[in-house]
């Protein structure tokens, strides 16, 4: 049977997502939806449609899939988009008035001190840090190949460690534990908005905002704590090291202050934050969908096997890993982390020819856009091939899972270099099964996470 035709091997599928409503939702079944799981939220016109209009809880409310809409608000006209009353209250006790909150002068300042820690140029010492802390992480694996394991926490701790370490030289293995433990409190307790969260105004406190007020005091103590940990070590000979070297070292352009200690403790909390946490869950979608595809595993695993992943020539071979690349982008497409950004008008505006009052709650959900009928073929369907070197790119405002404009994610560079080199690593060293029951469901908690501890089997590749 030599001749016999070979299965062709698999490296595209259906993967199982939320069901869509078939009815119209009233307010308060939306309501709960919206804190059951979000992602479940919108019906099959949403996914068709090129806006979206409604009201919710009083507000006007719209939902952008076009993009030339999209590209007005996030890019033409964005500065009379501002962050929306929900992520103010949900977000201002961790991020405080880090990157993420901060508006107008005080937002270009930050962003124009923080961008050049995060650029291309900076990718190869921030590789290092990457490959150092994914051997450890691969070590610890190592000694559970064979057992079912949660690779959830692992890739966590692994995402913290390289974001503490190459942002602010913070060795988190004194902290971590400790910053997981309160931002899983915080998340459980205080994440979800409440009916008053939207419905109050934002200088009157919601039952909610109370004990966010109280955790805000504990989370800046232990903010307090990480930065005198770093202060305790030797300063800096010559050049900045890090981007507390380059937040403590910058002057306002304007008024030449600097950063006082507050607005240093709020910027550490964002970039750990808005860092880690979005980086892991890619992994994990990408680790989940090899383990889904293994044939899609195999020819990732061989490609990495090509490429010299060692501290000294990771940046470079991330030229060598496209499949790599590619599978993490598709994977960004079908489970943005980010699958909601919302924005409010300060002012009256027109979008796509509808006139849109001030206090509109103005959307673009990744999680819709990238599945959206019109801008996507078969758009369920996994298939890295969409993004491999000499497929047609997609256009700039159908896929964006970093956003888009003056906003864009300033981390962007850094997740994709994190990812890439952390999933080829991994997918060198082990070959990853998946050992659960049933599909697994991305479920919007923050970010697109899986909706239970998820179970990998992993063997050591040869
Ligand atoms: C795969 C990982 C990541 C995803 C999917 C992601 C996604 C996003 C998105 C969609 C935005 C724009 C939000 C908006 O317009 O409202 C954003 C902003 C931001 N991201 Fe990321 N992010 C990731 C990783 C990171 C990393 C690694 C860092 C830091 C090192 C970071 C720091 C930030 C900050 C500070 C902002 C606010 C920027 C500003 O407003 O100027 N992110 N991110």
């Amino acid at each position: 049977m030599l001749d016999a035709p070979q299965p062709a091997s698999v490296t595209t599928a259906l993967l199982p997502r939320p069901p869509m409503p078939t009815r119209e939702r009233s307010q308060v079944e939306a309501f709960l939806v919206l804190r059951r799981n979000p992602l479940e939220l919108w019906g099959a016109a949403a996914y068709e449609q090129d806006i979206l209009g409604g009201r919710f809880l009083g507000r006007e409310q719209l939902m952008l899939n076009s993009p030339e809409a999209i590209r007005h608000v996030l890019v033409a006209n964005h500065e009379n988009y501002g962050r929306n009353i929900g992520a103010r209250r949900v977000l201002q006790p961790l991020l405080g008035r880090g990157l993420f909150l901060a508006d107008g002068a005080a937002w270009r300042h930050q962003r124009r001190t923080i961008a050049p820690a995060m650029s291309p140029r900076t990718m190869p010492v921030l590789s290092r840090h990457v490959v150092a802390a994914a051997r450890h992480t691969e070590a610890e694996l190592d000694r559970l190949i064979g057992q079912p394991i949660v690779l959830m926490p692992h890739l966590q701790h692994l995402a913290l460690q390289i974001a503490g370490q190459s942002m602010f030289s913070l060795e988190m293995a004194g902290f971590g534990a400790e910053l997981r433990a309160l931002v899983v409190e915080y998340a459980r307790r205080f994440a979800q908005p409440g009916a008053l969260d939207l419905l109050l105004p934002i200088a009157i406190p919601s039952p909610l905002d109370l004990g966010r007020g109280a955790f805000r005091a504990d989370w800046l103590r232990f903010i307090d704590r990480l930065i005198d940990a770093r202060a305790a070590q030797a300063p800096a000979e010559g050049g900045p090291r890090d981007l507390l070297d380059m937040l403590a070292a910058a002057r306002d352009p304007a008024t030449g202050a600097g950063f006082g200690r507050a607005q240093l403790r709020d910027e550490v909390a964002t970039m750990i934050l808005a860092g880690h946490e979005t980086t892991a869950v890619t992994l994990f979608w990408a680790c989940y969908i090899a383990a889904r595809l293994p044939d899609q595993q195999d020819r990732l695993a061989a490609e990495a096997a090509t490429a010299d992943l060692s501290e000294d020539n990771a940046a470079d071979a991330l030229r060598s890993l496209p499949a790599i690349r590619a599978h993490v982008d598709e994977a960004l497409r079908l489970y943005p982390p980010a699958f909601l950004i919302v924005r409010e008008a300060l002012a009256p505006d027109v979008i796509a020819g509808r006139r849109v009052a001030a206090g509109t709650v103005v959307s673009v959900s990744p999680w819709v856009l990238h599945r959206h009928r019109k801008l996507w073929d078969d758009p369920d369907r996994f298939d890295a091939e969409r993004f491999m070197p000499g497929a047609i790119p997609p256009d700039r405002y159908s896929y964006m899972p970093f956003g888009a404009g003056p906003r864009i994610c300033v981390g962007a560079q850094f997740a994709l270099t994190e990812a890439v080199l952390v999933l080829a690593r991994l997918l060198r060293s082990f070959r990853i099964s998946f050992a659960g029951r049933g599909a697994v469901m991305p479920r919007g908690f923050v970010t697109t996470q899986p909706d239970r501890p998820v179970h990998f089997v992993l063997e050591r590749r040869p």
